[in-house]
C-alpha cells in the first residue's frame, strides 16, 4: 500500500533527499518532455522582483537549480544582493556548498519550521516545491512571516492535484494497484491560498501552463518509482505499468497533464 500521508514524514523526506539523485532524475523528465520550453525554474525566476541590495532567503533549495538562471544573467550579479540558500538535508547542503559557496552566495542548513533569524530580516523569501513536505505547515508559514520584512514578499511554488498526480492515480485505479487515496498532502495549488491567508493579508496565485509529451514510457516509470509518495509501489508491477502507459500513447506520445504554479504572499 502506498502511504501518501507519508509525503510529509520528516524522516522519510530526509532519506529521500539525502543525496541529489532522485531529484535530478525527476527534473530530467520535465526537461526532456515538457511542452512549455520556458521551463518552470526560469518562469519562477522571472517573477521575482530583484533590486540592488535585497536580502533574500531560499528555503528547501535542493540542488539550487533556480540560481543557475542568476549566473546566466550578468546584470543580477551587479545588484549585490545578499542571498542565502538553505535546506534541512545534509546531502543538499553539501551540494549547495560545492556549487555556490565560492560564487558570492551563502549556504545554511535550515529547517523551515525553525528559521534561525530575527524578525523583519528578508525582502524576499522563496520556498519552491517544498511546503508539501512539511507536516506543521502553520508553524512553517508563521516562521516565514516572522522573518519577512513588512514590505517583503514570500514566493512559494507547488503542484496542483489535477495534474500529474490525478493522472497517475487514475491509472493505478484502472489497473487495480492499491494505494492510499486519503492524502494529507499539506500544501497544493488547491489548498495553498487558504493556508497562506491564515498568516498573510495579501495572497495571489500564478499558474504555469504546461504538460508532458512522453515518448519513452520507461523514463516516466523511473520518475514514478523515485517519488517519495510512491516508495511502496511494487517493482513487480513495472511491466504492467509499462504496457498500460504504452497503450495510452497517441501519435507516439503519452500525454500527461501538469498543474504547477506559485503563490505570492505579503504581510
Ligand atoms: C522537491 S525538493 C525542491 C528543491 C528546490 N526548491 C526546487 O524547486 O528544485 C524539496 C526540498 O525541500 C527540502 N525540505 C523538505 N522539508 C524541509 C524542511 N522542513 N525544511 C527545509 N527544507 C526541507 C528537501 O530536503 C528538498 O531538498
Amino acid at each position: 500500500m502506498i502511504d501518501v500521508a507519508n509525503m510529509s514524514n520528516k524522516t522519510m523526506i530526509r532519506e529521500q533527499y539525502k543525496n541529489t539523485d532522485h531529484l535530478k532524475l525527476r527534473k530530467s523528465l520535465h526537461e526532456k518532455y515538457s511542452v512549455n520550453r520556458t521551463g518552470f525554474q526560469r518562469w519562477m525566476f522571472d517573477q521575482y522582483p530583484f533590486r540592488a541590495g535585497r536580502k533574500i532567503l531560499e528555503l528547501g533549495s535542493g540542488r539550487g537549480e533556480l540560481w543557475n538562471n542568476y549566473f546566466e544573467i550578468d546584470t543580477f550579479q551587479n545588484l549585490k544582493m545578499d542571498i542565502i540558500l538553505s535546506d534541512f538535508s545534509d546531502g543538499m547542503i553539501e551540494h549547495l556548498h560545492r556549487n555556490f559557496s565560492d560564487r558570492g552566495i551563502s549556504v545554511r542548513k535550515i529547517d523551515i519550521t525553525d528559521i534561525p533569524f530575527g524578525e523583519n530580516a528578508f525582502d524576499l523569501i522563496i520556498a519552491n516545491s517544498m511546503l508539501y513536505h512539511v507536516k506543521d505547515i502553520d508553524l512553517a508559514l508563521s516562521e516565514v512571516r516572522r522573518v519577512l520584512k513588512k514590505d517583503g514578499l514570500f514566493f512559494c511554488s507547488t503542484f496542483g492535484t489535477n495534474g500529474m498526480m490525478r493522472y497517475l492515480y487514475r491509472a493505478l485505479d484502472e489497473l487495480g494497484i492499491p494505494y492510499d487515496h486519503e492524502s494529507n498532502i499539506s500544501f497544493t495549488l488547491q489548498n495553498g491560498m487558504q493556508l497562506l491567508e491564515k498568516q498573510f493579508n495579501r495572497v495571489e496565485r500564478r499558474d504555469y501552463e504546461d504538460a508532458l509529451e512522453i515518448t519513452d514510457v520507461e523514463d516516466y516509470l523511473e520518475y514514478i518509482y523515485s517519488m517519495a509518495s510512491m516508495q511502496g509501489l511494487d517493482r513487480g508491477k513495472y511491466d504492467i505499468l509499462l504496457k498500460y502507459f504504452n497503450s495510452r500513447k497517441i501519435n507516439g506520445c503519452l500525454h500527461v497533464p501538469k498543474e504547477y504554479g506559485m503563490f505570492v504572499a505579503g504581510w
